[in-house]
């Protein structure tokens, strides 16, 4: 990998901030390795036995403060040095960036799910204008997976069951590639992902061109889940406290807890409150909470998430899609319908995970062109790839494998109902 540093030419600006950290520990490491060397074999030659002389008697030296000291505090220093550096860089690219945009991204085995704020969604590509910052929250649905942007020198896991976050500087428009970066199964090597960087006013010529979810904005769906569930039983959003705390409280405050420890009100706080309410109860209000980790997805949480953080104007952007998004329920023509839901279905249950829909070879057959097309069959035989063999290799993979390919997709019999199923196929018909 090239030196963004030294060539001047970097992609984001923690490329230079790691590159130029990088740099120095090698110079520094570099000079030290010449100076021992050099002065090991400066030595061994200047003092070897010369032909003919007999053994010298080697001098009693027992200490030299002076010496003991410098050899002591140099490389202490140095490695203070490093540290020092190290620990500013790490401080600054960890650092909240003012004025991001929120996206959730999920990982699931094997591909990254982005959710906009304006509840757009996408697979495996995620578009951002340049200069502006992006604050990435970050899930898994299933194992561990490392969210990974080589150009950027930045990488963090993806844990199931908890939030992490990664912010991104894009500073120049470009495509760059997104790596997960943690093994997490066969299909690993091709979990991979783009993140485009626009230039300013070709992202909002793209903005315009893009469908609006018809869901509305990801704060909208989570106001609608948090009057749905409940939660304002307990919780107002401004005004007069009722048993809990107040949603319009400022997102991202420091919090006192019941057991005298402080804490910080960001994503991972929220869904710990949300999934598990006593482990960290504020301080001054009852440990009366019920559990949503059954009754709310981990989708519905994040949806929940953003609406908080909109309250105290968090994961703002994007403004002007409710118009939009009315429109185009007005020119929706059943067919496409279908097939978009199929789509959406097809990402969610994870298919396209291993199933590729452009005709790479992923984990498992591509879905394009896949639909009535004969299908040889691992251990002699073949069948037409038609809705009742699709409908079998879903609920019962193992039936019937294709050629070459492993014998590793799960059972999907009891998790995606008949009529999802109906619709995914409806959807693999299209993929010509
Ligand atoms: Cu996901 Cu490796």
């Amino acid at each position: 990998m090239a030196n963004a540093y030294a060539l001047g030419e970097a992609a984001s600006r923690t490329t230079g901030q790691v590159d130029a950290l990088f740099l120095f520990i090698t110079v520094v490491s570099l000079f030290f390795f010449l100076l021992v060397e050099g002065l090991l074999i400066y030595f061994a030659i200047k003092y070897r036995r010369k032909k003919g002389a007999g053994a010298a008697e080697t001098p009693d030296i027992r200490s030299h403060l002076l010496l003991e000291t410098v050899w002591v505090l140099i490389p202490s220093l140095v490695v203070v040095a490093f540290f020092y550096y190290g620990y500013r860089v790490f401080r600054d690219i960890r650092a909240p960036a003012p004025g991001a945009t929120d996206i959730h991204v999920t990982a699931r085995q094997f591909l990254f799910e982005f959710r906009y704020p304006d509840g757009r969604s996408s697979i495996n590509e995620v578009t951002v204008p340049a200069g502006k910052p992006v604050k990435l929250i970050l899930s898994s649905d299933d194992v561990i997976h490392s969210f990974f942007v080589p150009a950027y020198r930045i990488k963090q896991d993806m844990v199931p069951g908890r939030y992490t976050t990664l912010y991104l500087h894009p500073d120049k428009a470009g495509t760059y590639e997104i790596l997960c970066a943690e093994y997490c199964g066969v299909g690993h090597s091709v979990m991979r992902a783009r993140l485009v960087v626009m230039k300013p006013g070709e992202y909002a010529q793209w903005r315009k061109g893009e469908k609006v979810a018809a869901a509305g904005t990801l704060a909208e769906q989570g106001k609608e889940l948090v009057e749905k569930s409940g939660c304002l039983g307990c919780h107002a959003v401004e005004g007069k406290e009722k048993v809990g705390p107040n949603f319009g409280k400022p997102f991202g405050r420091k919090v006192l807890l019941a057991d005298g420890t402080s804490g910080t009100a960001d994503e991972e706080y929220m869904r710990e409150s949300i999934v598990d309410p006593g482990a960290k109860v504020v301080n001054g209000y009852p440990n009366v909470m019920p559990t949503f980790k059954v009754t709310l997805s981990p989708g519905d949480v994040t949806a929940i998430i953003a609406y908080l953080a909109s309250l105290s104007g968090g994961g703002r952007e994007e403004k002007g899609g409710k118009e939009k998004r009315e429109g185009a329920h007005a020119n929706k023509e059943g067919e496409a319908e279908a097939v978009r839901k199929g789509k959406t279905l097809a990402e969610t249950y994870g298919c396209l995970g291993c199933h590729s829909a452009d005709g790479s070879v992923r984990v498992g057959p591509s879905l394009k062109g896949l639909f009535g097309r004969q299908v040889e069959l691992e251990g002699g035989g073949k069948v037409t790839a038609d809705e009742a063999y699709l409908r079998e290799s879903v609920y019962r993979p193992q039936a019937k494998i294709v050629k070459g390919f492993p014998a590793i997709m799960p059972v999907f019999q009891g998790k995606i109902p008949e009529e999802d199923l109906s619709a995914i196929i409806v959807y693999i018909k299209t993929l010509k």
